[in-house]
């Protein structure tokens, strides 16, 4: 796997908007943000409307100057082709290019990231400006990434999308029969017999308010479509600057868990991931922690780019809480620990006016360098300008892997019943949390590795794996043959890539691998549980519960309570082959979790570190070297028993790990080691 940044030096800079901005004030912005260790700032996100003041007239000029004053600087530049908002003059003169929204209302000019992707105008014209923009800077030395648009993202619902979702079906499927099929169209009278009877699912036409669908197959294929779409608009820029300039790579911000674009998809078009981190003042910690390494796992390893992240706060969510004293280079050493090579913000000069105007950023209001913001941003710049070629190019070595697929996400939460409590995220995060309980080493992966791949780990988990796609079952069941442990659980293994049930019972293609057959799935009143007996433990299930047979499997966990269904079992395990299965058969509460994990942990002998409740130890492993960062993800003081690591020395902190260490509020320690 490769783990190569294509940077060569730790960049350290974000967003940066000079053009909203009288040219006084630059002089001054390059000063602060030099002194504060910044070495690379990424602009023209939005700058469409000033790059072409009309359909025949492009003007680079203030963007030269922008690149020039740069350059002087010596900053380094993520340069993006500003194709996230619409000019003015292109969605009054066509306008096609603005998007339908799913209540079918088209949009007139406004707002951003609102390009319909089938428009054929809006492609000419996005791909157009990004070759004029590759053609005149992408020779420069210091233009060192390019940034496709900004935060693709939701569907247009449009005539042109529609044409387009024909073609993309025929491509498809070949035949109405085929689609009639796959779809199930014969539910509620829904049998097509021209290409030109479909339209797309809207509130309109077959939406069941906001999240549902009469035919789940039709709205996945959308959603596969949509994505696609939006994907092919990414791959007309990067064709167009690949014309003028081959190497410099080239990426788009994603975000995260974010339900609508295939990501495992998109990176495969990407030569870096970067994304955008906005956890709200709740986020938890864990939650955080997944999302980069999911970020990190779309490229099977490979290190990203940490391209946003508020110095402060935002200004978007209901509460903007502001980060602690501590908490951004707490939060920036987090992500360096599960695999960014970059630290970059939004932004770096707050706006005065526009809807973001209360969003933080380096220089602030006070238009001044005496801010706390800037303070902290210092002493990280500083740290990062010592230590960041050492930060670079890291490994995680996990032996535990857990699937992440987007098909998936779309087809639980499209499903109507059993619960609507079932969120595809959420129920992936409580298993991704267990094992971070733990502080142990987590992949993100997708569903279509080959057997050889998975037994590169010790355990893969696949909670909530609703749809199997063709030849997933048989890579699980070789996997786990050759020994390894799957982990599974209620709503898995019960639709194929069609959305259709697989009949024979739950869990359909993985009944013989767990040994157990799922009659029925009660659906649990809100705020309610059932209790568990596991092993020792009394513990808890909710959301779902599964009525199960044993069919080979031996019970780990029974329901307790006076129900019908009352001592039967929750959490089951199979041998099979030199492997073996575990199912689980209820929404476990985390004492539930923990005591599964902990189980794990034992059996497979996973590396794994106590530290205090949201205070982590995550490891990098670089060339002849490993960096342990134990960061306090929380606002008191925390004690670590560090003795496992005493005499190490530290890259970040005191001179060497003493056997207790005790961490100040948001304190991080990086600790080096032998690889
Ligand atoms: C996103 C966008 C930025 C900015 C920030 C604010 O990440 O990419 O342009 O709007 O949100 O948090
Ligand atoms: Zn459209």
């Amino acid at each position: 796997m490769t783990s190569h940044t294509p940077f060569s030096r730790f960049l350290f800079g974000g967003d940066y908007n000079p053009e909203q901005w009288p040219r006084s004030v630059w002089a001054d912005d390059m000063q602060i943000l030099t002194d504060v260790h910044m070495n690379e700032a990424t602009i023209n996100v939005f700058s469409w409307a000033q790059l072409q003041p009309s359909e025949a007239e492009y003007d680079f000029s203030t963007l030269d100057d922008i690149v020039a004053t740069l350059t002087k600087n010596h900053f380094d530049i993520v340069l993006a082709t500003s194709t996230a908002a619409l000019p003015a003059w292109l969605a009054t003169r066509y306008p096609e290019v603005t998007r339908t929204d799913y209540d079918g209302r088209h949009a007139q000019f406004g707002g951003r990231h609102n390009a319909c992707p089938n428009s054929p105008v809006f492609r000419h014209y996005s791909a157009l400006l990004a070759g004029k923009l590759a053609e005149r800077y992408g020779h420069l030395a210091n233009v060192v990434c390019w940034h496709i648009s900004n935060e693709y993202g939701s569907y247009c619902y449009c005539a042109n999308c529609a044409r387009a979702f024909r073609v993309w079906l025929r491509q498809k499927y070949g035949s109405l029969t085929a689609l009639n099929d796959a779809w199930y169209t014969h539910f509620w009278g829904h049998t097509f017999y021209d290409w030109e009877e479909i339209v797309p699912p809207t509130a309109l036409s077959d939406g069941i308010g906001p999240d549902h669908i009469v035919l789940s197959a039709m709205g996945i294929d959308y959603r596969r479509f949509q994505s696609d779409s939006l994907l092919q608009n990414l791959v007309d820029e990067k064709t167009a600057i690949r014309d003028f300039d081959p190497d410099t790579p080239i990426t788009t911000n994603m975000m995260g868990t974010f339900k609508d674009l295939d990501y495992f998809k998109w990176a495969k078009a990407l030569d870096i991931v970067s994304w955008d981190s906005y956890p709200a003042y709740d986020t938890p910690h864990s939650e955080v922690a997944m999302r980069h390494d999911l970020m990190r796992g779309l490229k099977g390893g490979q290190p990203f780019m940490l391209m946003e992240q508020t110095p402060s706060q935002q200004n978007w969510q209901p509460y903007n809480a502001t980060k602690r004293p501590g908490q951004m280079r707490a939060m920036s050493y987090q992500a360096i620990a599960h695999g960014a090579d970059t630290i970059q913000y939004f932004q770096l000069h707050q706006g005065r006016g526009g809807t973001e105007k209360f969003h933080g950023a380096i220089i602030s209001h006070a238009d001044h360098d005496e801010t706390r913001i800037i303070r902290e941003t210092r002493a990280l710049g500083s740290e990062l300008a010592a230590t960041g070629p050492q930060l670079m190019n890291g490994r995680t070595h996990a032996k535990v892997g857990i699937i992440f697929d987007w098909e998936n996400y779309w087809s639980l939460e499209y499903s109507s019943g059993p619960s609507v409590e079932l969120k595809y995220v959420d129920q992936i995060r409580r298993y991704y949390a267990a094992f971070y309980r733990q502080n142990v080493a987590v992949d993100m992966i997708p569903t279509n590795l080959s057997a050889t791949e998975m037994a590169h780990y010790d355990v893969i988990v696949a909670p909530v794996l609703i749809m199997v796609k063709p030849g997933v079952s048989a890579a699980l069941h070789q996997y786990v043959e050759n020994g390894g442990t799957f982990v599974t659980t209620y709503m898995s293994g019960i639709n194929d890539e069609n959305d259709q049930v697989i009949m024979g019972g739950y869990p359909g293609p993985f009944r013989d691998l767990c040994g157990i057959w799922a009659e029925e799935i009660d659906a649990l009143p809100p705020h309610t549980s059932i209790p568990v007996q596991f092993g020792d433990s009394h513990v808890s299930g909710s959301i779902v519960a599964n009525v199960s047979h044993l069919e080979g499997a031996q019970n780990l966990a029974s329901y307790g309570g006076a129900d019908f269904y009352a001592d039967t079992p929750a959490v089951t395990v199979n041998p099979w082959g030199n492997g073996q299965a575990y199912y689980v058969g209820t929404v476990l509460d985390d004492a539930g979790l923990d005591v599964l994990v902990d189980r794990l942990i034992q059996e497979k002998q996973l590396a794994h570190f106590e530290t205090p409740t949201d205070v982590e130890l995550t490891t990098r492993y670089y060339d002849g070297y490993a960096l342990h960062f134990l960061i306090n993800n929380t606002a008191h003081p925390a004690t670590v028993d560090t003795s496992r690591f005493t005499g190490l020395p530290t890259l970040i902190g005191t001179n060497a790990v003493q056997a207790e260490t005790i961490l100040a509020p948001y304190d991080v320690l990086v600790i080096k080691d032998k690889e």
